[in-house]
């Protein structure tokens, strides 16, 4: 599991997530923002000691680029495309699309959010006041096993619409094995021409182990081999590397890979 800081709440909360939306705060406090996140700030909360002692990780744009990607290649096309469909955010974190991101208000979409109880529960108690955009499920789970499909099902998954699998920022923080595990599970149960995201690292990412993610990333994989290892779980996949989309940002120095793709064939 990540490294965890105990918050003034006194509950655990994965680091990365807050760090993940103290990168959207401060973005989206910019004069040409690529994307504004109104809750991130209040998510974040106060990070400014940790910061200080951290400084090489006080600003991080491949977040940033990664979420304008999503949003504005893939996401906003799939809720105007999709009459009914499901989104699935795998390692959800903090992520408040479901509050902000206006393309779901067209047609009728569900949002699961599903991650550690920690990380929900502190999200559950400061998001309670806002309303979602569209239908919103949240699901406490290690995504080490795979209880969480069985919750997914009893939460109105449905087998027979698309989804959309989002897996923003979590594939390096779980085993090789798991990884490889999880994609054949969430194929099991996507329809074809469902939609997958992630990202992942070189495998040197995963070997110098420094600040507060890599120290955490458990794996990488060279790009040319991540096709054949999504396909062998029935997602056909194509992969460019983070720089491609980076609109002058540093995204890691083609250390970073966006892949893409869709499920080759109805739910097996
Ligand atoms: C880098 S953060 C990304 C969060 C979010 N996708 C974003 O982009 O803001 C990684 C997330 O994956 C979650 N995560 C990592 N390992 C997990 C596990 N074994 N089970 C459940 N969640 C996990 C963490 O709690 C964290 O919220």
């Amino acid at each position: 599991m990540e490294g965890r800081i105990i918050t003034s709440q006194k509950e655990g909360i994965t680091l990365t997530a807050r760090l993940m939306a103290h990168y959207r705060a401060q973005e989206s406090k910019l004069e040409n923002p690529l994307i504004i996140d109104p809750f991130a700030k209040l998510l974040a909360g106060d990070l400014s000691t940790y910061l200080k002692n951290h400084i090489r990780v006080s600003k991080m744009d491949y977040p940033i680029v990664r979420s304008y990607y999503i949003e504005n290649r893939l996401l906003e096309q799939w809720c105007r495309s999709h009459k009914k469909s499901q989104i699935v955010l795998l390692g959800s974190g903090l992520d408040t699309r479901a509050y902000r991101f206006q393309p779901l208000r067209e047609n009728h979409h569900i949002i699961f959010e599903i991650d550690q109880e920690g990380v929900n529960n502190y999200k559950k108690r400061i998001m309670t006041p806002f309303k979602p955009l569209c239908k919103l499920k949240r699901i406490s789970s290690n995504l080490n096993s795979f209880e969480w499909i069985k919750a997914l099902k009893k939460e109105d998954y449905n087998l027979n619409i698309p989804t959309f699998w989002i897996l923003e920022g979590l594939l390096y923080y779980l085993r090789k094995e798991t990884v490889r595990a999880l994609l054949t599970e969430i194929s099991r149960i996507s329809t074809l021409n469902s939609q997958i995201f992630a990202d992942m690292c070189i495998p040197i990412y995963a070997e110098v182990k420094v600040g507060p993610f890599s120290k955490y990333f458990k794996w990488g994989l060279d790009k040319n081999k991540i096709p054949e290892f999504f396909k062998n779980s029935q997602w056909n996949v194509s992969c460019k590397w983070a720089d491609t989309y980076d609109r002058g940002r540093d995204v890691g120095q083609k250390g970073l890979i966006f892949i893409v793709g869709t499920k080759m064939t109805d739910k097996q």
